[in-house]
């Protein structure tokens, strides 16, 4: 049960090390995250740094905490709140999606609903998914592609190889506190496991990466060229 041992390892490094981020409930804290927040952030950080979005999420919710606010907002005050952003498409699609969510009471909380609403692509249903509702959803970003290649030494280059790092991804996935789960892999992308010198002498799961036994981490994943 491999698997099993390097989610237990992730998980005990991430009750330690989580970053505190404004979205997040702290590991151990008996409390779903407000679903509201957990889509909001997850809107935000579609190409986005986590250090650009801190700001932006802090001035939103404070002038429209609920999804409810945010569905009441004028159109141009929340076009002039999301300024500096980018992709205005977002921002559209974020009112309209908050007010689809107000008028039928509140998020769904499934995958599939999710995925239904404006604005929302499987990336995101699967994190609103797995963080808000603590549903065992593979949540699959670029942190997590190349945890996924490094710790299975998946050589086959991106994006041919995004089928079965998905699955890579699904496999790892616990039934228990699979939210905190999918938070700790995105948390190791971000910290350790970065792109080009990954920390791996600091890495709880070390002995179980495939790509740090032969010596490949650094290279991986591959990626065709364009
Ligand atoms: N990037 C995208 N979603 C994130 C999250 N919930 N926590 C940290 N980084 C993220």
């Amino acid at each position: 049960p491999v698997p099993a041992q390097i989610a237990g390892r992730l998980m005990a490094w991430y009750d330690r090390h989580a970053r505190a981020l404004p979205w997040r409930v702290p590991p151990g804290v008996a409390q779903r995250p407000d679903p509201y927040r957990v889509w909001l952030s997850e809107v935000m950080l579609q190409q986005t740094t986590v250090a650009a979005v801190k700001g932006y999420f802090h001035a939103f919710t404070a002038r429209w905490p609920t999804v409810q606010a945010l569905a009441a907002a004028a159109d141009d005050d929340v076009m002039a709140a999301w300024a500096g952003l980018g992709y205005y498409a977002r921002a559209r699609n974020l009112l309209k999606c908050a007010r689809e969510v107000a008028a039928r009471g509140g998020f769904p909380d499934t995958r599939a609903e999710l995925q239904r609403l404006p604005g929302i692509g499987p990336y995101t249903a699967a994190a609103i998914a797995a963080i808000a509702f603590d549903r065992p959803e593979a949540v699959l970003d670029g942190n997590v592609e190349r945890v996924m290649a490094r710790l299975f030494a998946v050589e086959t280059p991106l994006p041919a190889a995004k089928p079965a790092l998905t699955e890579l991804a699904a496999a790892l996935t616990p039934l228990q506190r699979p939210g905190d789960h999918a938070q700790a892999v995105m948390d190791l992308g971000a910290t350790i496991c970065t792109p080009r010198s990954p920390a791996c002498g600091i890495c709880p799961v070390m002995a179980f990466c495939a790509a740090r036994a032969s010596g490949i981490a650094a290279t991986l994943p591959r990626k065709t060229p364009k």
